[in-house]
């Protein structure tokens, strides 16, 4: 009798493994066919090679780009280098890109690992660039200001807060002021791996300011990019594992309220939800996180690879 109770329950355990893992695979689309959407006019970034997780782009056309990601988990071609941020002029014929020197004496260049970035320009045209960084693995914002005559970012601060341990993404809403997205719930390294395996969607949205520090949303199976809609109105998160894209309405005083989930489906189909601008099966980009556009130019970043810039 014992035995057959044993029996059981492994078959069960079995069952409930097999059952876990193929929803699982299906969260990380692991047997999804990408049939290729050909844009024309495609080059690859010469300089580019290890990774262009995020990158944004001001209405005058220069581009900011992260490059140089170390995550858990996640391959790196230069896993002994700092990550750098890299300027582009689009208005350019053929632009190239260029390494912003960091200034300011209390910043560790040696342990940047840039992730998520954003802009914020205030009144009198000052650009502050936000930058998610991983020092040693850890979570903290960066601040800079951008300095365009000499191509520089001036370090003005570190921001770290107990909200803030598993920063993925971040948009910016004022020159020290955020929303961003936590990819994980806990820090820890085995507990992180059952929460994502497991699939306990506790991955969060958090507001910050120097006053005010909040969680604003929550219940994501691994919240990853964040934006805002160019009125200010609202806010769309990205939930990696979910495929969807979550709306929501910001109020004066920055909690979101949700108005409607744009579920990626249907996207082979005479009536598809979303439209897909460009598609490739690995061969010339792997894993890309992020795309932008700037006067019929498309530019694509990868998370530790290379990026591509297209004329649509
Ligand atoms: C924030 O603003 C919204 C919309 O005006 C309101 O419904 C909500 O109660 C406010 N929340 C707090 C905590 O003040």
């Amino acid at each position: 009798m014992a035995k057959l109770m044993l029996l059981t329950l492994l078959g069960l355990g079995l069952v409930l493994f097999r059952d876990h893992r193929a929803s699982y695979q299906a969260r990380l689309n692991a047997f999804r066919e990408v049939k290729p959407v050909e844009v024309p006019n495609c080059n690859l970034v010469k300089g580019i090679e290890s990774g262009s997780e995020d990158l944004e782009i001001l209405p005058s056309g220069l581009a900011f780009i992260s490059s140089g990601l170390k995550y858990p988990g996640i391959k790196s071609f230069e896993p002994d280098k700092p990550g750098k941020i890299l300027l582009m002029d689009l208005n350019e014929e053929d632009p190239t890109v260029l390494e912003l020197k960091i200034t300011g004496s209390k910043f560790d260049h040696s342990s940047f690992n840039p992730h998520g970035i954003s802009t914020f320009t205030d009144e009198d045209n000052t650009v502050y660039l936000l930058v998610v960084n991983h020092p040693d693995f850890k979570s903290t914002v960066e601040l800079f200001k951008f300095q365009e005559e000499e191509k520089s970012l001036l370090h003005l601060k570190t921001i770290r807060h107990e909200l803030l341990p598993n920063l993925n993404d971040i948009v910016a809403v004022g020159p020290e002021h955020f929303y961003a997205t936590n990819d994980h719930y806990f820090v820890d390294h085995y507990l992180r791996s059952w929460e994502l395996y497991l699939g306990l969607a506790w991955s969060y949205v958090v507001y910050y300011s120097p006053t005010e520090v909040q969680v604003m949303a929550d219940g994501f199976d691994f919240a990853n990019g964040i934006n805002i809609s160019p009125d200010g109105k609202y806010v769309y998160i990205g939930e990696l594992l979910a495929h969807k894209i979550h709306v929501y309405e910001k109020h004066a005083n920055w909690t979101l309220t949700p108005l409607k989930v744009i579920q990626i489906q249907n996207i082979l189909t005479e009536e598809p939800k979303v439209t897909r601008v460009y598609a490739e099966n690995g061969t010339v980009l792997q894993g890309s996180t992020v795309a932008s556009v700037y006067k019929g130019k498309l530019l694509i970043g990868t998370v530790f690879q290379k990026a591509l810039y297209c004329e649509l």
